[in-house]
C-alpha cells in the first residue's frame, strides 16, 4: 500500500512513522513534510489546502490511502475532492469537519445526539452575550465560532476581558458561542471512524499553558502523556457510549457521516464527561506519545475506515507502557518565537524525536516554527518514562529553546504514593486512582487559547 499523509509537524512525523510500521505499507509519501519525514518518507512540496494539487499528487504517486493531519484542508474540502477522484482519504468532508469549523455547529449535533456538554448560547449581538455571561456567572467561556488557529477561546473571571473577545469576534463578522464553565481534568480521547463505526484510542492528556504548573499563555501543546493511570478504568466505554456513538449516530442521520478521527476533548466533571470540543484530526502533541504504543496496522485500519467498513477490526492494541512527550520550544514562543537557530545533538532516524517545526539550512538543522520537537520517553513507569524523555531532551541543544519540566509530574507522584500506599515495587502502576487535575491552577486562571 502507498500511504500520503498530509501536514507537516510533530503529529504527520508521527502518523508517517506508525504508518511506515504497518506491513501492508510499502511506501510512505508526506506533503510537504520535514526533515523527520524525510528520513524514511519521501517529501513532496505541495500545500495540503491546494486541492488539485494534492489531488494530482495522489493520483501520481498512485496513493492507496491519504490521511490529512491539519484541520484547514479538511474544512477547506480535502477530503471531498479526494473521494470525488476515486481516492480514499482518512479524514471528514467539509460538511463533517464543521464539528471543528463550526463551535455552533457542534453545539446543535451535541444537543441533537443527547451528549453531555456545557450549557451554552450562541450570540450574535454584544447586549446578549453580556447577559448571558452573566446568566452563567465566572469563569467565563467565550468562543469564536469559527476557525480562529488557536486563538478563537478566551477562559477569564475577567466579564471585561469576556466582553472584549466577544466583541473582536463579533467586529470581524462572527457569531460567539458562551458556555459555561467545566470544572475537572481534561481528557483527550481520540476514535478513528468509519462514518458508522467508532475505535477509541486510549485516553491522553495535553499541556495547554506555555509554563510550569499551568502558568502563561495558551499554546499549542507543550507536552502530553498516555495512558493516564487516573482515569476511571471504564472512561473508554463511557465515552464511547455516551459522546462517540451518538455523535456518529447524529451525523449519519443528518447525512454528513464521519469518517476520519474524531477527538472529543473531554473535561471531567464531577457528574461525568462532558465535551469540551470536538477537533476532526488528531491532536497534536497527544499523537506522538500514543501512536509510539500503537501496536496495531494503523495504515490499514485508516483504510478500512475511509472505505466504511471497520466491520472486521477488533479494536486497536497498544503497548502496555507509558509514553511521555516533551516540546521543545523555540524562545518567545508561543508570542513571537525566533526561529532560524540551529539544532544540534539529535541523529534524524531517532524515533523519539519527531519533528514539529524544523527545517534544514544547507546541511544544518534549524527552528522553523514555535514547537520544533517533539521527544519521547517510554517505561513501565510513568516516572520512567519521564525520566527517559527529559534524558533525551537533555542531549539536544537548541539556543534560546525551552521546555516544561513537569509534563506528567503529578501523574508520576501519585503512581509513587500509590506504591508507597500498596507497597508495590515500581514495576506495578495504580491504573484506577482518583482524578486529579494535572495543571491545578489551570482551569481558574484567564486563558486564552
Ligand atoms: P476549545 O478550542 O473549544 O478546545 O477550547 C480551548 C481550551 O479552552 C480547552 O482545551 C479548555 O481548556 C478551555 N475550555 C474550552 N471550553 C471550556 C469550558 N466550557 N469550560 C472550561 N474550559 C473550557
Ligand atoms: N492538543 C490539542 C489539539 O491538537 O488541538
Amino acid at each position: 500500500m502507498t500511504v500520503l499523509v498530509l501536514g507537516s509537524g510533530g503529529r504527520e512525523h508521527a502518523l508517517a512513522l506508525a504508518c511506515s510500521r504497518d506491513p501492508q505499507v510499502g511506501q510512505v509519501h508526506v506533503a510537504p513534510g520535514n526533515p523527520g519525514t524525510a528520513s524514511f518518507a519521501v517529501n513532496h512540496d505541495v500545500s495540503p489546502t491546494d486541492l488539485p494539487a494534492v489531488v494530482d499528487l495522489a493520483r501520481s504517486i498512485e496513493a492507496d490511502l491519504v490521511v490529512v493531519g491539519p484541520e484547514a484542508p479538511l474544512v477547506a474540502g480535502v477530503a471531498d475532492a479526494l473521494r470525488a477522484a476515486g481516492i480514499p482519504c482518512f479524514g471528514p468532508s467539509a460538511a463533517a469537519a464543521r464539528l471543528e469549523g463550526s463551535k455552533a455547529f457542534a453545539k446543535q449535533v451535541m444537543a441533537d445526539a443527547g451528549v453531555p456538554t456545557a450549557a451554552s448560547c450562541v450570540c450574535t449581538e454584544l447586549d446578549q452575550v453580556a447577559k448571558v455571561l452573566d446568566d452563567f456567572g465566572a469563569p467565563h467561556v467565550v468562543k469564536d465560532d469559527g476557525l480562529a488557529g488557536g486563538k478563537g477561546v478566551v477562559v477569564t473571571e475577567d466579564r471585561g476581558q469576556a466582553l472584549a473577545h466577544a466583541q473582536h469576534c463579533l467586529e470581524v463578522g462572527h457569531r460567539v458561542v458562551v458556555e459555561e464553565f467545566l470544572d475537572g481534568p481534561e481528557v483527550s480521547l481520540f476514535a478513528i471512524c468509519d462514518g458508522e463505526r467508532a475505535l477509541p484510542m486510549q485516553p491522553a492528556q495535553d499541556f495547554k499553558r506555555v509554563g510550569n504548573d499551568g502558568t502563561g499563555p495558551n499554546t499549542g501543546g507543550m507536552g502530553a502523556y498516555t495512558p493516564l493511570p487516573w482515569a476511571p478504568h471504564d472512561l473508554v466505554d463511557q465515552v464511547s457510549q455516551q459522546i462517540i456513538m451518538p455523535t456518529l449516530a447524529q451525523m449519519q442521520a443528518q447525512g454528513t457521516p464521519f469518517i476520519g478521527l474524531l477527538y472529543a476533548g473531554l473535561a471531567l466533571t464531577s457528574t461525568g464527561p462532558k465535551v469540551v470540543e470536538f477537533n476532526v484530526r488528531f491532536g497534536d502533541p497527544e499523537t506522538e506519545p500514543l501512536l509510539s504504543l500503537l501496536e496495531s496496522p494503523l495504515a490499514s485500519i485508516m483504510l478500512a475506515a475511509a472505505q466504511a467498513d471497520l466491520s472486521t477490526i477488533d479494536g486497536l492494541r497498544f503497548r502496555p507502557e507509558y509514553a511521555v512527550g516533551v516540546v521543545l520550544a523555540s524562545q518567545g514562543y508561543p508570542s513571537a518565537p525566533i526561529t532560524g537557530r540551529p539544532i544540534t545533538g539529535l541523529t534524524s532516524q531517532d524515533a523519539d524525536v519527531l519533528h514539529a517545526g524544523t527545517r534544514l539550512d544547507g546541511d544544518q538543522l534549524v527552528a522553523s516554527g514555535g514547537r520544533v520537537l517533539v521527544v519521547l520517553g517510554h517505561g513501565e513507569t510513568l516516572a520512567g518514562a519521564r525520566q527517559e524523555a527529559y534524558q533525551n531532551l537533555s542531549e539536544i541543544q537548541l539556543d534560546g529553546g525551552f521546555h516544561r519540566d513537569d509534563i506528567a509530574a503529578a501523574a508520576a507522584e501519585q503512581e509513587a504514593l500509590a506504591g508507597l500506599a500498596s507497597g508495590n515495587s515500581s514495576h506495578e502502576t495504580p491504573r484506577h486512582a482518583t482524578a486529579t487535575p494535572e495543571e491545578p491552577s489551570y482551569r481558574n486562571n484567564p486563558s486564552t487559547n
